[in-house]
């Protein structure tokens, strides 16, 4: 078990594109396992790579359905408008509305390099726009139509 300390807004990692994974070998998975192991313990139900310091296309989720692993996550098809709060573990204290896709279908690999593909609604669906953000150097800030201090 390995929990990161999380990268907080202002670091430039988290401005930056990422880069595509290449090699599907031990470091992807134990990077895996780290997001996981971070975004458990931080309680957040996303993290994307940027958000522990390594600018990799990679993403983890869990919405409370199970955990999710993808890596260079691609949107091929959105459909509906949806608009709700978001946070980020990464911009603590701080929540937003957010417009986004209402539901998303996102391709991708798992860890072992097969092509994955996921159909997802509801907060699953937003959660994979804001980690797929995060790949691009996109905060929900950037995004949010208002922006709140969390009491
Ligand atoms: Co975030």
């Amino acid at each position: 078990m390995a929990v990161f300390k999380i990268v907080e807004v202002g670091d430039i990692v988290l401005k930056e594109k990422a880069r595509p994974v290449t090699k599907f070998n031990d470091n992807l998975v134990k990077l895996l396992e780290n997001m996981a192991d971070t975004m458990y313990d931080a309680e957040g139900v996303g993290l994307a790579a940027p958000q522990i310091g390594i600018g990799k296309r990679v993403i983890v989720l869990d919405v409370g359905e199970g955990l999710i692993e993808m890596i260079n996550p691609e949107i091929i098809e959105k459909n509906g408008v949806d608009c709700d709060v978001e946070g980020c573990l990464s911009i603590p204290g701080v929540i937003g509305s957010v417009e986004r896709a209402e539901t998303v279908r996102v391709k991708g690999f798992d860890r072992h390099g097969e092509e994955i593909i996921c159909e997802a609604s509801g907060l699953l669906a937003r959660a994979f726009q804001h980690e797929i953000d995060h790949l691009d150097g996109i905060l929900f800030v950037d995004k949010a139509i208002d922006i709140q201090t969390k009491k």
